[in-house]
This record gives structure tokens, sequence and C-alpha cells, in this order.
């Protein structure tokens, strides 16, 4: 592979301050972690980074409290399974910026662990304000990326930190981009993609650069009603972004040059409320069927999954981002678990290389 990104093993370590953005966006129940994956697979850098000698300054989200102090959104929950898991203590502080963290990173020797307060109890996170950047990065001397499943969001303890310290991939980031490209970079053919997920305008670039590497791109979730809306086809009261239209269609004809085939939803699960169990509708979309106000589209018909599941066999290899519907509320999760468990099948069975991508 090409690197394009330095690693830990390029990093001068000991004695170091890191600051490390690892995904700790865990699931939690009762205000204790009911499934550690995220933390275990933070493990090697951290591990690496004690070893080489590295103050360990752990950096990280928790849910949405949107800039604000939300008790139970805390990081504090973290500390003990962390502690666990790494056979030594973790300290904590209130804060991830201003004299509560320096306090804190003051304290620490070589080898050290700490976690900070969750970033986003700062406006200044998500709207990647370089103040707030660098009020982070006063408190590391580089900074360590960490955070695959974080890192589509461009925030200040993503992309503005990477921009005022040293940059490194940390070993999970490392063995993500790694998979990325051997999807991408040069992959078996045919490619396929599945984009899904609610809009089109926050996957513009992705689609764009996808489409001229892939052979078959499946488009699914609230982002193909889009599609459908800038094809002439009536979405009812669906999600749909009428004002991308104009790039949607530029989307497919640039699709149609490069030879991608584009697989757009051609039966579509109905209904007029987003509830579990709510009575649904399967219909076929035609330009002489109109949908209704009332009624929104939730999934892909069983149609559309059969032509998905038909590219996907065809291919050996698969970069998938987003769900193909609402998949969170059932019955709505059909398309995409069937999806998902074909895929797996088939990367099982050795016929398939899979990568997912996005949180
Ligand atoms: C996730 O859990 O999907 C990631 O941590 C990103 O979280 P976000 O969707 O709240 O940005």
């Amino acid at each position: 592979m090409s690197q394009t990104f330095k690693t830990l093993d390029d990093a001068e370590l000991q004695g170091k301050r890191a600051l490390v953005r690892v995904d700790f966006n865990v699931p939690m129940a009762d205000g204790q972690v009911s499934d550690d994956t995220r933390l275990r697979a933070a493990l090697p850098t951290i591990e690496k980074l004690r070893k080489g000698g590295a103050k360990v300054i752990l950096l990280a989200h928790f849910d949405r409290p949107k800039g604000k102090r939300v008790p139970a959104m805390s990081l504090k929950p973290v500390v003990e399974p962390l502690s666990k898991l790494l056979s030594a203590p973790v300290a904590f502080a209130d804060d991830c910026i201003g004299e509560d963290a320096a306090r804190a990173v003051a304290a620490m020797k070589d080898g050290d662990v700490l976690l900070l307060e969750n970033v986003r109890y700062h406006a200044g996170e998500e709207a990647n304000d370089p103040e707030f950047a660098t009020a982070l990065a006063a408190n590391g001397d580089l900074f360590v990326n960490d955070a695959f499943s974080a890192a589509h969001r461009a925030h200040a303890s993503t992309e503005g930190l990477a921009r005022l310290l040293p940059a490194y991939a940390g070993e999970q980031m490392r063995r993500e981009l790694e998979a990325l490209d051997a999807a991408l970079g040069n992959p078996k053919r045919p490619v396929m993609g599945i984009v899904g997920g609610a809009k089109v305008s926050t996957k513009l670039d992705l689609l764009n650069n996808l489409v001229g590497k892939l052979d078959f791109l499946a488009i699914g979730g609230g982002m193909a009603n889009t599609f459908q809306y800038a094809q002439g086809y009536d979405v009812g009261g669906s999600l749909c972004e009428k004002d991308m239209a104009d790039t949607a269609r530029e989307i497919l004809k640039k699709a149609e040059a490069a030879g991608c085939r584009i697989i757009l939803p051609v039966d579509v699960v109905v209904a007029e409320d987003l509830k579990p169990g709510v009575a649904t509708d399967t219909l076929s979309l035609s330009k002489d069927t109109p949908l209704g106000d009332t009624r929104k589209i939730f999934d892909a018909g069983p149609q559309t999954v059969a032509e998905i599941l038909d590219a996907m066999r065809q291919s050996k290899t698969l970069i998938w981002n987003g769900p193909l519907g609402v998949f969170e509320v059932q019955p709505f999760d059909k398309a995409t678990v069937q999806a998902a468990q074909e895929a797996a099948r088939l990367v099982t069975s050795g016929q398939l290389v899979a990568v997912a991508g996005g949180g």
C-alpha cells in the first residue's frame, strides 16, 4: 500500500503528551457500559503508546449533548471498565479543556492514562471551532486519531486537532485504512458500493468519488428518495432533499459515463408513521402511482433487496456506508438486515471482501 499517513511507528513517543481521539460512544444501560467492543478496539493503540513511554490523554465524545453538560452523557462510566481491560489505573478529568484538564495532564507520569470528559459538552467540538481545537491542543505534543468510526465527522477533536499538532493514525485507524485501501485502491472486481442514510447532501463527496470507481452502486435510505424525485417519481411525504435534484441527476449521469450501474429502489415499504410495528404497504415505484401526501417511504422493498443481493453475489468487493431503510425502527430494518446477512455469508465463504464505514 502506498501509505499517505503517519503511524505510531513514525512517532517519537518517550515523555510525549499524546492526545488520542478514540470512539468511546459505547452502548450503556443504567449508567454502565453494556458492550465494551469499542474500548477493546482502542487497547492496541493505548498499549503501544504506554510502552513507548508516552502520556496517554484520551479524547472522546459520548452521545449528542449538543454543547451542554448533560450529566447522563458523561464519559465517567467508561473509566472502570477501561482500567480493568488495561490492568492499569485510568484517571479522569471533568473537562476536556481549561484548568481541570491542564491540572490532570500536569499530574501524569510517562505511561499514565487519562480520560477527558465528553468533548461534545462544548459547542466548539461539532462546530470544529479553531479556538476550541487550540484549547484541546494545549494539552498535547502530538495527536493520534484512532476513532475511525467517528472520522466521517470533521469536528475539532478529529479534523481540527490534526491541523494543529503532528498527527498520527492509531493502530485501529491504520488497520481500517489498510482495509479500505484494499477495497478501493486496488480492489478485486467487480466492486459494489452500498450508500444509504438520510441525506444526499452529507454524502456528496462520497457519492461523486465512488461512482468513478465502482461497478455497482446501490443507493438506499432517505437519500434514494431524492434520486427518485429527481427522476420524476412521486415520493409523497417522504424525506427528500428537493433542492438536491440537479446534483442527484449529475451523479446519475456521471455513473452512466463511468459504467457504474446504479441500483435504486424499484419497490418501497411505506407507512403513515415511523413507529414500531405500524401497518405498512409495499408498493412498486411507478411514475403513475402517486404515493400521496401522508405516506412515507421507510425501507426498500423485497424486489429491490433481491436486486441488491444479486449484484452482491456478482461482486468480489463491497464497500458499505449507511442503511437502506430506517433500520432502527422495526419492521423498517428488513432490507438493511437482509443485505447485511448476505454480505456476511459471502464474506464467510470467502467470495467477498467487505468494508463498512461510518458509525
Ligand atoms: C457512532 O457511534 O456512530 C460514532 O461514534 C459517531 O457518533 P455520531 O453519529 O453521534 O457522530
